[in-house]
């Protein structure tokens, strides 16, 4: 597979050429590879106006996730917020041009109210019929977002609904195709979020549910920011292989891909053209984009395309050491195939101690809390790193269980919206004094950047036990 970004670069390299442009590095410097760091000079291309090299890059990636696939240099958060834009502007072109299947007769029937008018937050907090003239995206969301979906909601106003679940703890959501259609005919939303894989590596059925959303004409849009390489197993599970109409991958999370790099892929189905879901990225993107982290996508292409001959040598390495810590006693929990959740709790150890124990053999996980540890592993890990693993859990001897401190999603009071919340002005008070006021930022620790509790929420008394829990001192609340 050709790789048109580093070829570039590389000629330019050998062109030894005088830099009169950005950076102001100007090719040298402590790191060793500021020569490779450019900016958008002719030959370059440019991200948000791609028809050069980027572009051919980004229609290599197109084929190997067999969907439209767009680069983005500043992560999942970026094409999150770009997704949920694109969603908007795609209910605004249906209700221009009534796009064939954006709603459901139903919805034509609902009253009809001039456009521009957005419903306050007493207006929205009733579950009624969704407007189809409304220009307010009405969102149906599982609880365990990224903290970036909620910046984006509030900067784009969108009338979010969230999906409840019985699930154990808030990390996770168990949404069901039963549930999501329970809720799409209670709340009537333009569009479903979920987040598949979660930092856990629970990963949603999200077939049956593509199918309930796309019945009921609502775009399904998911962050898979943790399972990019979903496509590439022998039995693909990608969202977009699911049936998701736009969903967006960490590719720094799972794939050789230096921090930063991301893609956001967007349905054929939506019929968006390609210079609108630029332009959606280019709205909340630098005009700057990493040249470093663009080669890195670039080369990463090769790699994917390599990925499923990898996969049957890869795969029962993962499966063997997953049994291998069942039979010794580990509980582990999440179905991603390359990831490793331990519940230590159950053999006597809580999370944060083991983790501690890990570091002195020296690993380092990706996140740990009282109750999980969460260890990711890719291709690129050695043998040694697995055996490491091994031997450092074969030496802690197991205790008798801790009961698990697992935190579930509550339902607090929601006191105004997450935009009227998350833009006032705020106080940031002790967390062991906030009991009863109104959260105004999300109340996360990070990682998993998963909110506690949402802006526009009152914190109530599990609130307060899960900031414990979580070591957040203070929160900000309304005045
Ligand atoms: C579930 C989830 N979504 C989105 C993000 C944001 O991804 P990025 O760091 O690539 O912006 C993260 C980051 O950890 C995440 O865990």
């Amino acid at each position: 597979m050709d790789v048109p970004i580093f070829n570039y670069v590389n000629q330019y390299l050998a062109s030894d050429p005088t830099r009169l442009h950005m950076p102001g590095h100007k090719g040298c410097g402590p790191l060793d590879c500021e020569d490779r760091d450019l900016t958008e000079i002719p030959g370059a291309d440019s991200l948000y106006e791609a028809d050069g090299v980027i572009a051919a890059s980004e229609r290599n990636a197109s084929g190997l996730f067999a969907c439209p696939t767009f680069y983005s240099t500043e992560g999942s958060s970026h094409c999150i917020r770009a997704m949920l834009f694109l969603a908007m502007q795609h209910k605004a072109v249906s209700i221009r041009g009534r796009r064939p299947g954006a709603y459901t007769e139903a919805d034509e029937a609902s009253p009809q109210k001039p456009c521009g008018i957005v419903p306050s937050h007493s207006e929205r907090s009733e579950a009624k019929p969704k407007d189809p003239d409304s220009p307010s995206l009405r969102v149906l969301a599982a609880r365990n977002v990224h903290r970036t979906f909620l910046s984006a909601a509030a900067l784009l106003d969108l009338d979010v609904r969230w999906l409840w679940d019985e699930s154990p703890t808030y990390l996770s959501a168990d949404p069901t195709p039963a549930s999501v259609e329970r809720a799409i005919l209670s709340e009537r939303p333009d569009a479903l979020y979920l987040t598949s894989p979660d930092y856990l590596g629970h990963l949603v059925d999200l077939g049956p549910i593509a199918d309930v959303c796309h019945r009921h004409g609502v775009l399904l849009l998911v962050d898979n920011a943790h399972g990019a390489y979903l496509h590439f197993l022998p039995e693909p599970m990608h969202p977009m292989d699911l049936g998701a109409d736009l969903c967006c991958d960490s590719a720094h999370k799972t794939c050789p891909v230096l921090t930063g790099g991301a893609w956001l892929h967007v349905s054929q189905r939506l019929g968006l053209p390609t210079a609108e879901i630029r332009d959606a990225l280019a709205l909340f993107g630098s005009t700057s984009p990493s040249y470093l982290i663009l080669q890195s996508l670039d080369l990463c292409n090769p790699w994917l395309e390599a990925l499923p001959g990898t996969m049957p040598d890869f795969l029962p390495l993962i499966e063997a050491l997953k049994t291998e810590l069942r039979a010794e006693g580990w509980t582990l929990c999440g179905d991603e195939p390359w990831k490793l959740t331990l519940r230590p709790r159950l053999r006597g150890r809580s999370g944060v101690e083991l983790a501690e124990i890990l570091s002195e053999h020296r690993i380092w996980c990706e996140f740990f809390d009282s109750d999980f540890v969460v260890l990711m592993f890719t291709p690129s890990n050695l043998y040694r790193d697995f055996d490491r693993l091994r031997e450092a859990l074969a030496s802690i001897p197991p205790c008798p269980a801790l009961p698990e401190t697992a935190l579930p999603a509550a339902r607090p009071e929601q006191v105004c919206s997450l935009r009227e919340a998350m833009l006032s002005p705020c106080v940031r008070v002790p967390a062991v004094q906030s009991l009863g006021r109104v959260l105004a930022r999300p109340g996360v620790s990070c990682p998993p950047a998963v909110p506690i509790r949402m802006p526009g929420e009152r914190i109530d008394e599990a609130a307060i036990a899960a900031f414990d829990a979580y070591e957040i001192q203070v929160c900000d609340v309304l005045p």
